[in-house]
């Protein structure tokens, strides 16, 4: 699901700042932002930040006027004054109304989104308090409530706040974070806000269809390493960002994730069992011990075909002669566990240089694999986004250009619906 509108409401705390930074990046994702702040908060951060990076005034008080700038009811004529209207404000369609904000906002609204949540807007929210507009919208709502709570460690992990948290979980208001980390206040433990792309991500996870509920789903990714010698090695460019994606989306889906990949500069997904490795070798023992009891195995990772034999334990060092490497063939890790007698669902990927599709057909027939994804090695390697092709038995599908997460998320719903067609 496509989040279309949220209400963003931000606490009394130092991480609020860091709101005007999620708020850029919702907008720039196309959603669009109301933001509600609390009294303290505005000790923190102005609301005139919000307003230019959101486009709409900010509400704080349940008393506030508000400005709406098209009627609510369609029914009505364009221009016509909204019920409580009590000024027209010169600009076509703009009225001053007063009432009822603490219901109004959150209308049509997908999710409300509170960060930084003070421990004291956490206190409040279990008591159902209704004192200010945003703990009035949060009580009044009828949509999905997330928190992002922000603060000192001690608060974090006093009793009260905890009790608060384990009663938010139970009332199923989704709870993101806190992180670990040093603090405002100069302290190092958990307390911090999430980083406010992880907050954009873990939002956009918490409204994708959960596909893979139930399912364990094995994925290997990056580049593996061949050493040559103690320093050196044989590897690939890689960057591990298609197989990550493919990680994050296949746990926003509901699964059981375990990410098995070579060295990368990417931070692990949170939720999923990371298993780093390095040559060809490590990859295919790793996979073997937790592949038994996978529904789905999607192999992403660039594996080298082919190992130095005999690498030199110490760094071999420069002479004038031409140094001769012998190189033996790697194991094929996806069709050793494709050719399994029970293999799980196996999906691979196929970058090429040259003759892209058939090359990937070729590949997924000789395999045996349901569902092969084609890319252009030279558009696909390292780089943020990707057109991709899919060739299952029913032909080619290509989901053209977009960035890695879009389309993991993608090709995590043809997997499923290939996936449910085959096993149920
Ligand atoms: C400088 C300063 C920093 C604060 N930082 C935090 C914080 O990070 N997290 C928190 O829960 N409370 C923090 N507080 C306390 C809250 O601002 C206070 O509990 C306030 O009543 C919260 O109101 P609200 O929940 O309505 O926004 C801080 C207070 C001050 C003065």
């Amino acid at each position: 699901m496509k989040l279309k509108r949220i209400v963003l409401g931000v606490t009394g705390g130092v991480a609020a700042y860091k709101a005007a930074e999620l708020a850029r990046l919702l907008v720039k994702d196309g959603i669009d932002v109301q933001v509600v702040m609390s009294a303290a908060a505005r000790h923190f951060v102005g609301a005139a930040t919000f307003q230019a990076i959101t486009g709409h005034p900010v509400f704080s008080d349940l008393w506030d006027e508000r400005v709406v700038d098209t009627p609510p009811d369609p029914a009505l004529p364009a221009g016509s004054p909204p019920e409580g209207a009590k000024k027209h404000l010169g600009r076509p369609g703009a009225f001053l109304v007063s009432g009822m904000a603490h219901i109004d906002l959150t209308r049509g609204a997908d999710a409300i989104l509170v960060a930084p949540a003070s421990a004291d807007f956490l206190a409040k929210l279990v008591h159902g308090r209704a004192d200010d507009l945003l703990s009035t919208l949060c009580l009044a709502r009828d949509c999905p409530l997330l928190v992002a709570p922000a603060m000192n460690r001690q608060m974090w992990e006093a009793p009260a706040t905890r009790r608060n948290v384990a009663q938010l979980s139970s009332d199923g208001v989704t709870v993101l974070g806190p992180d670990s980390g040093e603090q405002a206040c100069g302290e190092v433990g958990f307390g911090r806000m999430l980083e406010p792309d992880a907050l954009l991500d873990a939002l956009e996870a918490r409204f994708q269809p959960k596909r893979f509920a139930g399912l364990k789903v094995v994925i290997t990714a990056g580049p593996t390493f061949e050493a040559i010698d103690a320093v050196r090695g044989l590897t690939n460019p890689s960057s591990g960002k298609m197989g990550y994606a493919v990680a994050r989306a296949a746990l926003e889906a509901g699964a059981e994730v375990t990410l098995i990949s070579g060295r990368t500069c990417l931070p692990p997904p949170r939720d999923a069992r990371f298993m780093p490795v390095v040559s060809a070798q490590d990859m295919l023992t790793v996979v073997e011990s937790v592949v038994d009891d996978a529904d789905i195995f999607i192999s992403v990772a660039a594996v080298a075909d082919y190992y130095v034999l005999n690498p030199s334990e110490q760094k071999i060092k420069k002479d004038a002669h031409i140094l001769t490497l012998e190189l033996a063939p790697n194991p094929d890790i996806l069709a050793g566990i494709s050719s399994r007698e029970k293999p799980p669902f196996c999906v691979g990927f196929a970058a090429e240089s040259e003759n892209i599709e058939e090359y990937a057909e070729l590949k997924r027939r000789r395999k045996h694999l349901p569902l092969i994804v084609a890319n252009d090695v030279k558009e696909a390697v390292g780089s943020d986004s990707v057109r991709l092709i899919l060739l299952d038995e029913a032909g080619r599908h290509v989901l053209e250009k977009a960035d890695k997460q879009t389309q993991a998320r993608l090709l995590v719903a043809h997997i499923a619906e290939l996936y449910n067609t085959r096993y149920q």
